[in-house]
């Protein structure tokens, strides 16, 4: 790829793009810019009473040149993921841009966590992710300016203890953008990793197994924000985005002092364990947890 085109800076309007996690939070929040910036989207995610809402909104509020269409759908499953770049092509006319939002989380120690915890997990945030782009390649190639968008996490760059199942998916993620990028460089397709710190959204109540520790909390970036700064990368054609000063904080910091990063982690967590071990707090478990679960302090909005 060369100098002038790397220098050149992405037209959104006119390009056709597929969005995922469109029902909520990030996805949601760019499905509905990008359709302002006049790009044609498919959003989709599971929850198609989500999706409709979505789409009547756009038509009642839009007066852009975009369009924001919706097919509601399970994206670890392949028929669907072949069926949403089909309807892209009908609908839309091919395909540009591929931004990768959906996503789920788990929380709880290792030990007592199951295979199909991580299973699903990695279905989710990584399995699916991935095929979906290696899917979408044969129209990206067709494509005018295409890109794809893989929405990592800081907890893929640099774990936290009691998310295993989620940092090996954010962490498989963040290689496979990492290699594409060199990869499809030479489709002239662009390829970049949006690294997430703390979004304010469903997420966290949306956790396939356990809940978050107080003690990962962050102050929370609006999902709007952080879907304006994905979007603002994509244009200036970025290799990486990481919205937020705290999340490039948490980078930073942890790739140049790791253990000591680890150990204020750790020192942070311990704490946690005893908490997670006395209440005997996760859901899988037979124990009269899940009143106790209440005891959780309410959950202040923020995220990560
Ligand atoms: N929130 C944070 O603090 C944070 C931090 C770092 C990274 N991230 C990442 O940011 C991305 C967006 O998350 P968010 O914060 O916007 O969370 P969210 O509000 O919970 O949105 C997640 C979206 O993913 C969709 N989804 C989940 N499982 C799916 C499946 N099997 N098939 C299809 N769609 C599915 C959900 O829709 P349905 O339930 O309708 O299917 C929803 O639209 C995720 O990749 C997440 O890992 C979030």
């Amino acid at each position: 790829m060369g100098l002038l085109h790397r220098l050149r800076r992405r037209r959104l309007a006119g390009k056709r793009a597929i969005v995922t996690g469109g029902s909520s939070g990030l996805g949601r929040a760019l499905a509905w810019q990008l359709a302002q910036r006049g790009v044609d989207v498919l959003a989709t995610a599971r929850r198609g009473d989500r999706l409709a809402t979505l789409e009547q909104e756009w038509r009642a509020a839009s007066r852009s040149s975009g369009s924001l269409q919706v097919i509601a759908g399970d994206q670890t499953d392949a028929v669907f993921r072949q069926q949403l770049i089909d309807t892209a092509g009908e609908q839309l006319g091919g395909l540009d841009l591929v931004v990768l939002a959906a996503g789920s989380g788990a929380v709880g120690p290792f030990a007592e966590s199951s295979p199909d915890t991580l299973q699903k997990i990695m279905d989710v945030d990584f399995f699916a992710p991935t095929e979906l782009a290696r899917a979408s390649l044969p129209a990206l190639r067709e494509g005018n300016d295409p890109a794809v968008v893989f929405v990592g996490s800081i907890i893929g760059r640099h774990p936290l203890p009691f998310h295993q199942e989620y940092a090996a998916a954010k962490a498989a993620l963040t290689a496979t953008a990492g290699t594409l990028r060199m990869e499809l460089a030479a489709d002239s397709i662009d390829v970049i990793l949006a690294t997430l710190g703390p979004i304010a959204s469903e997420f966290w109540e949306s956790l396939l197994v356990g809940q978050r520790a107080s003690w990962s909390r962050g102050r929370a970036m609006p999902a709007e924000r952080a879907a304006r700064r994905i979007l603002r990368g994509l244009i200036c054609r970025r290799h990486e985005v990481i919205p937020g000063l705290q999340a490039k904080g948490y980078v930073l910091t942890s790739r140049l002092f790791p253990r000591l990063f680890d150990r204020c982690v750790m020192r942070r967590a311990g704490l946690r364990r005893r908490l997670f071990r006395s209440r005997a707090s996760l859901p899988h478990q037979d124990t009269p947890d899940s009143s106790e679960r209440s005891a959780e302090p309410p959950h202040d909005g923020s995220s990560s």
